[in-house]
């Protein structure tokens, strides 16, 4: 029996990428995304991967979620906490709102996501959690004061949770990625991005998704069992974190 991995934010950017080669390295995937349905479907379509609805910024709906997918596919063994959003803007203009739901989905979203699994990890003795954080949770971006927050949070959750897993066979890590040409990225002006973003990354040009997966499928795997509590950077060069 290949073994599960759930994968939040799964159909899309990133976590499309991270879907697919999970997949190709033998493990039954599931794909979680928040909101786009025609996204999803073309997914499915293209990938065979099966995905299912629910926000992480809900722990009700994780519970649940996590619970139809181990019902379908089996026991959870890799989670991959990918599901991230943006609501960039200068601190003096951020709104309450724009704080809130950053901190809701990409830091919230990691304890909805991982405090349901973490027991069914604990008796099976095996578990591996991946969370995808930022560079700009390592040395902090201006104009996005609510996300760096939240993926510099995730990194602290990392190392807190590797020291609590590690006696079970559950290792915890994070992956700090830089600019992927992914839409999230894209929607940043181009101007800003080509003048001000690009400049400052070694390698000059965006990371490619696959750059990223890559590095997912080797800490998912049963030989990176020594590996936890660390942060991979993958940046091309921009910030040694
Ligand atoms: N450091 C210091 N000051 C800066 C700055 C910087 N890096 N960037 C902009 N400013 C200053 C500007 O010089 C300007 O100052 P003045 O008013 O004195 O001229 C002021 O801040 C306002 O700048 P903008 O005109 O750019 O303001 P805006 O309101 O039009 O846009 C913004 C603000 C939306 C945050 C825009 O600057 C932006 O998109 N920045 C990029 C943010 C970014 O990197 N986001 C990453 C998204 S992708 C992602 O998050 C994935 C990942 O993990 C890497």
């Amino acid at each position: 029996m290949s073994k599960v991995a759930l994968v939040t934010g799964g159909s899309r950017g990133i976590g499309a990428a991270i879907s697919k080669a999970l997949k190709d390295a033998g493990y039954t995937v599931a794909a979680n995304y928040a909101g786009n349905d025609d996204a999803a479907a073309a997914f499915t379509e293209e990938t065979g991967i099966k995905t299912y609805k629910w926000s992480v910024a809900d722990y009700d709906a994780c519970a649940e979620g996590i619970k139809k997918v181990e019902e379908e596919l089996g026991p959870i063994a890799v989670l991959v906490n990918n599901a991230g959003i943006t609501r960039d803007s200068m601190f003096h203009k951020m709104t309450a709102q724009q704080w809130k739901e950053v901190i809701d989905t990409n830091l919230t979203g990691l304890f909805n996501m991982t405090h349901p699994v973490w027991n069914g990890m604990r008796d099976r003795k095996f578990g591996r959690i991946v969370n995808i954080s930022s560079v700009n949770g390592q040395k902090g971006q201006a104009g996005q004061a609510n996300y760096s927050a939240a993926k510099a949070g995730d990194i602290g959750f990392t190392r807190a949770l590797a020291q609590e897993g590690a006696r079970a066979g559950i290792t915890v890590n994070a992956i700090a990625p830089g600019y992927i040409g992914t839409e999230m990225v894209r929607a940043i002006d181009e101007k800003v991005l080509n003048e001000r973003i690009i400049p400052q990354i070694p390698v000059g040009r965006l990371g490619e998704p696959e750059e990223i997966a890559r590095a997912v499928v080797f800490l998912a795997s049963d030989e990176a069992g020594f590996i936890t509590g660390s942060t991979i950077s993958a940046n091309g060069g921009q910030f040694f974190g």
